[in-house]
């Protein structure tokens, strides 16, 4: 399975250690690629060495907070370093604040847009021009059904979802030339740290899987699949795409 996907010894660069980020540096991991991992948080990061140490594999890790667009280019220099030009992005970083729009204030708006949205303008650009000089690269953003959905109390987390795609769209076509893919994995409610407490809480879970055609929340080896197959030589004429992991949510 490993070698049909063609990354043994690839540069993979992921953003993000966390449920989501951590699955998919597991799974690039075990497909032989050269993995990075970057956090803020140093516990996630040791949780994802020691994980793949458990499974005889072996990840980087980069303690960095990716807030400014000076450390975004810091972190891509510093990774450069350990694992050259990566063959392989991922950008798997967000936040979300679940309260209704007229309750959120500028700093609410202003920190979840440059979380989620202005750190993938930063790192996938600096990514980009590395990846132009190399003629290859595969980019991987990590978008969400919100990018569609209009859920209620998500105002400024679907609005960066949404420009994810629309900057994930624009980076395919001029990169295209320069045989770089550019894809997002849209996950529908998958249970990480992101959403754990607020599944465990209300009775949101049981409603939530109600809304899922497959009748249940995914798992985040599910989005990490889908997102190593994108970083795959097998998805060489896929770009422009956003995929989405949700058992069925976007379709109802
Ligand atoms: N979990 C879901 O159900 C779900 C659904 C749709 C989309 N997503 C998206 O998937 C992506 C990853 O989410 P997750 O579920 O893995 O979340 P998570 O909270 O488990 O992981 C996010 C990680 O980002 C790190 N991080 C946050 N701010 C940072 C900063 N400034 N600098 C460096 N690291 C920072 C955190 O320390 C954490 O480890 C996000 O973009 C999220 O919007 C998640």
């Amino acid at each position: 399975m490993a070698g049909w996907l063609n990354l043994e010894g690839k540069g993979a660069l992921v953003i993000g250690a966390g449920g989501l980020g951590g699955a998919t540096a597991q799974s690039l991991a075990a497909a032989g690629a050269r993995v990075a991992v970057v956090d803020r948080d140093e516990r996630t990061l040791d949780a994802a060495a020691s994980t793949a140490r458990a499974a005889d594999l072996e990840i980087l890790t980069l303690q960095a907070d990716i807030s400014t667009p000076e450390a975004c280019r810091a972190v891509v220099a510093a990774c450069v370093d350990l694992i050259g030009t990566p063959r392989a992005f991922v950008h798997a970083v967000g936040r979300n604040d679940r309260r209704p729009i007229v309750e959120l204030g500028d700093d609410d708006w202003e920190s979840i847009l440059r979380l989620n949205l202005s750190t993938a303008w930063w790192l996938g650009q600096e990514v980009g021009r590395r990846m132009i000089a190399e003629g290859e690269g595969r980019i991987v953003f990590v978008s969400s059904v919100s990018a569609l959905l209009a859920h209620a109390h998500h105002a400024p987390y679907a609005a960066s979802k949404g420009g994810i795609n629309q900057l994930m769209r624009v980076m395919a076509r001029e990169w295209a030339p320069h045989g770089i893919t550019v894809n997002a994995v849209g996950p529908g409610y998958i249970e990480t740290d992101l959403t754990r407490a607020y599944l465990d809480r209300d009775g949101h879970r049981e409603s939530l899987e109600s809304l899922v055609p497959a009748r249940r929340l995914g798992v985040p080896s599910e989005v990490a699949d889908a997102a190593t197959f994108l970083l795959s030589d097998r998805a060489g004429f896929i770009t422009g795409q956003c995929v989405y992991v949700d058992g069925g949510r976007t379709l109802v």
